[in-house]
C-alpha cells in the first residue's frame, strides 16, 4: 500500500516516498535467511529515481556533492537498502547507537501507546514526568555493585547526546576540585591515549585539540592498560587530578579493551587522592546483560556516562549516574535548556527491558563473535594481528594499515557495513558492533563473509 498522506509528500515527494514504500516492503516480505542471501545486491525495482543532492551538507560527514546513490533509504532491523537499492547487512548498529537496529516494532508501538497514554515528548526539566524519574531510579539502582555498597545515587537526564553528559561531568569534577583543593594549583585530568568523550570544545580538550585556547586545565594521557605509568602519574601527581576518565572499549581507538583490573586499580588511586573516577559507558551500556558494564566488573565509578544505545537510536538522550557529593551545579550550568524529555525516557525504559529480556544472549552471541574472529586471527595469522574488544564491540587487527582499509572497502563493496580504524599513526582495525537482534545465524553470516574477503 503506498503512503498518500498528503504532507508527507508534498514535504518528501512523490517519487522519494515510492522508493521507501517499495524497500520497506521489500524488507518486510523477506525472512532474516531470504534477506542474507541478497546482501550486496542491488534489489530490482528499489531505487530512488531523484535522491536529493546533499550539497549543503558538510564535507566531513559526505556533504557537497549530489548523492551517488549510497546513502540510505529505508531499514528494517539489522538491514537496509540505499537509494540506488543496495542491500546492507549492518554490522556497526548504525553509529554505533542502534541497539536494536532500524525502527524495532517495538519500540515503534512503544512511542505511540506512550504518547496515547499522556506521555510528552518534552516539558520543563522542574517539573519531570513520571518516564524521566523511573528512568533515573533504574539508572541509579542498575549503576550500584551488587554487594550493595552504594557509589552512585544521582542521575542526570534529559541531556541530548553523550557530548553534553560527559561535559556535565567534566564541570561537576571541575567545580568540586575548586572547592576542595583550588589551592593547590590547577586541576589535572588523567584520560586514555585515544580517548573520545564527545565532540563540543571541552571534551574535545581531552583528546589534544584546542588546547592553545583554553588554560588553567592540564591533560595527562596514559596508555591504556599501563599500570605502572598510572601509579606513576598518581604518585606524582596525587590530589592535583581532579578525575580519570576511561571508556571500557575504546571504540574510537580501535576496540581497545580496558582491562577490568585496569579500571579498578584506577578506581583505587583516585580513591586515594580524593579524584572522580568517571567511566564513560556510552559504548558499553545498554550493550550488556546488567545494562551497564563497571557494576559487572567490580568498578565502582563516582560517575558513569550513558547514551546512544539507551534509546536505541531514538531521540537521543544521554544520562550522567553520579554521587551525590558531586550535586553541586546550579540549574544551566549543565542542563540543556530543553527538558527531561519524557517519552525518550520511557523509549530508554522499554530498551532497558528489552535488554534484560536477552541477557543470556548477549553473553552468548558476545562469545560466538569473538571466537569466530580469533579463529580468523589464527587462520590469517600472516595479515590479521590480533582481536580486540568485548564481545559485541569488537574489533580485528590487521598487521598492516593497507591490509585493513582495502578489507574495509571489500567488505562494504560486499554489503557488510563496518568500520575501519585506519587512518591514526599505528592504526590498523576494522570494527563491528552488532545489535542485539543479532542470533547465531547473523553471526555465523559475518564470519563466513569476513573468511571469504581474506581468502580472496
Ligand atoms: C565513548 C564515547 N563518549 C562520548 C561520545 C559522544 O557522544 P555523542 O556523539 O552522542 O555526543 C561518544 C560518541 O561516539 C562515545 O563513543
Amino acid at each position: 500500500m503506498l503512503l498518500t498522506s498528503g504532507l508527507i509528500s508534498r514535504l518528501l515527494s512523490e517519487r522519494k516516498l515510492a522508493a521507501m514504500q517499495a524497500g520497506r516492503e521489500f524488507l518486510e516480505t523477506h525472512s532474516t535467511d531470504e534477506l542474507l542471501k541478497l546482501v550486496g545486491q542491488r534489489i530490482k525495482g528499489i531505487s530512488a529515481t531523484d535522491p536529493e543532492d546533499k550539497l549543503v551538507l558538510p564535507s566531513c560527514y559526505g556533504g557537497g556533492q549530489p548523492s551517488q546513490g549510497e546513502d540510505y533509504l529505508v531499514g528494517k532491523g539489522l538491514f537496509y537498502i540505499t537509494e540506488e537499492g543496495r542491500l546492507f547487512l549492518d554490522c556497526t548498529s548504525g553509529h554505533y547507537q542502534m541497539v536494536w537496529g532500524y525502527n524495532h516494532p517495538q519500540l515503534c508501538r512503544a512511542v505511540e501507546e506512550g504518547q496515547k497514554a499522556g506521555i510528552v515528548w518534552d516539558n520543563h526539566s522542574n517539573i519531570p514526568q513520571a518516564p524521566v524519574k523511573c528512568l533515573a531510579n533504574r539508572l541509579v539502582a542498575l549503576a550500584n555493585a551488587p554487594d550493595g555498597s552504594h557509589s552512585i545515587d544521582k542521575a542526570l537526564i534529559g541531556i541530548c547526546t553523550g557530548t553534553s553528559a560527559c561535559a556535565a561531568a567534566l564541570k561537576m569534577q571541575l567545580c568540586s576540585y575548586q572547592r576542595s583543593r583550588g589551592d593547590k594549583g590547577p586541576p589535572i585530568m588523567v584520560v586514555l591515549d585515544g580517548n573520545y568523550h564527545g565532540t563540543d570544545m571541552f571534551t574535545q580538550y581531552l583528546r589534544g585539540m584546542w588546547r592553545e585556547y583554553l588554560t588553567n586545565l592540564e591533560v595527562i594521557s596514559v596508555q591504556p592498560n599501563d599500570r605502572g605509568q598510572l601509579q606513576n602519574v598518581f604518585n606524582q601527581y596525587g590530589e592535583r587530578i581532579a578525575a580519570f576518565w576511561a571508556e571500557p572499549v575504546m571504540m574510537k581507538r580501535e576496540a581497545i579493551l580496558v582491562e577490568p583490573d585496569y579500571l579498578r586499580l584506577a578506581g583505587e588511586c583516585c580513591d586515594a587522592v580524593g579524584a572522580a573516577l568517571c567511566i564513560d559507558e556510552i559504548q558499553t551500556g545498554f550493550w550488556q546483560p546488567g545494562i551497564l558494564y563497571s557494576p559487572s566488573i567490580g568498578v565502582k565509578p563516582d560517575m558513569i556516562v550513558v547514551g546512544k544505545g539507551m534509546t536505541a537510536g531514538f531521540h537521543p538522550l544521554s544520562a550522567l549516574l553520579f554521587n551525590s557529593k558531586y550535586d553541586i551545579l546550579e540549574q544551566y550550568d549543565a542542563l540543556n535548556t530543553n527538558g527531561g524529555a519524557a517519552l525518550a525516557s520511557y523509549v530508554g525504559l522499554c530498551c532497558l527491558d528489552m535488554v534484560e529480556s536477552v541477557s543470556e544472549q548477549i553473553v552468548s552471541v558476545g562469545d560466538q563473535i569473538m571466537s569466530g574472529l580469533s579463529s580468523l586471527a589464527t587462520q590469517f595469522n600472516d595479515r590479521i594481528q590480533q582481536t580486540q574488544g568485548f564481545r559485541h564491540l569488537a574489533g580485528l587487527k590487521f598487521r598492516q594499515v593497507e591490509d585493513a582499509l582495502d578489507f574495509h572497502r571489500r567488505a562494504v563493496e560486499s554489503g557488510l557495513w563496518i568500520r575501519a580504524h585506519a587512518y591514526h599513526q599505528g592504526h590498523s582495525t576494522v570494527l563491528t558492533k552488532l545489535g542485539l537482534l543479532a542470533d547465531e545465524k547473523i553471526v555465523d553470516y559475518m564470519i563466513a563473509g569476513f573468511r571469504s574477503l581474506l581468502q580472496n
